[in-house]
């Protein structure tokens, strides 16, 4: 046994594991092999020639050959609402669109005087059902945005459950503030008043609480123009917070170059985004967040330019979307097999998505999303032999353990 295990041995010691570090881009998986855990993080990465050289720990827990991924990463939610939309699912099946539908004051406008009208405990219950069920498929690290609230009082509302949520559940939540998602209607036909009270009040109060680790917004003719979420974005800057960008999902509003401008973490739907946009995005290094949930529960027939994407080496990333309006799942692994037949990512790039590049779209890829030592222990043992295997599972998701900060945690 070497010295320095001697003086401080390692907490736990998970052997005959198949790694899949997900590290360096690649999801190659190595021979059988350990990871040993100190303080929620990982300590060293090893062979099990090592384990039998006398590597130990005080607790030890046996693989039994399963495949090892980093805990997966929900990096775009908006899980913290009211009420559900079946009723404008309906009304879509029927042939409505999903604009004519906000237009005549339903969508997201629907959700919000639905959330408004919830008090905190219910707000907490419905949000931590979904929570629960992202964690029952492998999720360790979840972004969720407000958005739902649209005044100052209620997307505090809502941050602050989103923070409780992370206090309450063995997983990672890192909040991102939405504000500028629909005009509230209150404040109908002055779009630029509410752009200011954004700005001005809802950021840098959300800001001063502690409650926002990024800005998002939603640009779209239905949303937001480019102009408006450009001062959004400068409030942000003059925060210090990065931002994201709901850019290109129904029509091409050049929000991806908007988001490149300020460095954005990730620009997300990029259904419509054009040669420009993904060289822009390639510049800053922002990555593409691709939403298949939403374009197959939209019905959409424009999938986004993955080819693209690959030419100019854009990360891409995969996630729910988890919305009551265009993407009603708390499913990450199949968001895997949809990015796959749906955009034709390969299963290695659709594992990558929901682990090292959806750590890098929340800007935690020092800490997160990748079997590394130093990395916090967030831990997905599948029943699978291959990678390829949580890609292509429909609807199931073949996970056997759930380790947070390094501890196995009941999976429910
Ligand atoms: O990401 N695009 C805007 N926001 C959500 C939809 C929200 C809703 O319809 O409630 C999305 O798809
Ligand atoms: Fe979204």
């Amino acid at each position: 046994m070497k010295p320095e295990t001697m003086a401080t041995p390692f907490d736990l010691l998970l052997h005959n594991v198949r790694i899949a570090a997900c590290a360096d881009d690649t999801c190659a998986v190595s021979a059988p092999g350990f990871v040993a855990i100190r303080e929620g993080r990982i300590a060293r990465v090893g062979t099990m020639d090592e384990v039998a050289a006398g590597t130990t720990a005080r607790a030890e827990r046996d693989g039994g050959g399963a495949l090892l991924t980093p805990g997966l990463i929900d990096c775009h939610t908006h899980l913290v609402y009211a009420g559900h939309r079946a009723r404008e699912f309906e009304l879509r099946l029927q042939g409505a669109s999903y604009e004519a539908i906000s237009r005549a004051g339903g969508g997201i406008r629907a959700t919000v005087r639905e959330t408004r009208a919830a008090d905190d405990a219910t707000l907490f219950a419905q949000s931590a059902c979904r929570l629960q069920s992202l964690m029952r498929h492998g999720v360790t690290t979840v972004e969720i945005k407000s958005g739902y609230g649209l005044s100052l009082d209620a997307e505090l509302k809502c941050l602050k459950v989103a923070r409780e949520l992370g206090r309450r559940f063995a997983v990672d939540v890192r909040t991102t503030l939405l504000a500028a998602h629909a005009l509230p209607p209150e404040y109908d036909g002055r779009p630029d008043d509410y752009i200011a009270e954004i700005a001005q009040r809802i950021l840098p109060e959300a800001v001063r609480l502690g409650l926002a680790d990024a800005v998002d917004a939603f640009c779209e003719t239905i949303g937001f123009t480019p102009a408006q979420v450009r001062r959004v974005f400068e409030a942000a800057r003059a925060h210090g917070l990065p931002v994201k960008l709901h850019a290109e999902q129904l029509s091409n509003q050049h929000g991806a170059a908007l988001a490149a401008e300020f460095d954005a973490l990730s620009a997300d739907h990029l259904e419509h985004v054009d040669e420009a946009g993904v060289a822009a995005l390639a510049r800053a290094g922002t990555v593409a967040v691709l939403l298949p949930g939403a374009y197959y529960f939209l019905r959409d027939t424009t999938p986004p330019p993955i080819e693209l994407f690959r030419r100019h080496r854009v990360p891409m990333a995969i996630a729910t979307d988890c919305n009551p309006g265009t993407s009603p799942t708390t499913h990450l692994p199949l968001m895997l097999n949809m990015a796959c037949t749906l955009f034709r990512l390969t299963p290695a790039e659709a594992l990558l998505g929901a682990t090292c590049h959806a750590a890098q779209a929340l800007g935690l890829q020092a800490s997160h999303g990748s079997i590394e030592v130093g990395k916090q222990a967030d831990l997905c043992l599948w029943d699978a032999e291959a990678p390829a295997e949580l890609a292509y599972a429909v609807g199931a998701s073949p996970l056997r353990a759930r380790l947070h900060h390094g501890v196995e945690q009941p999976l429910q």
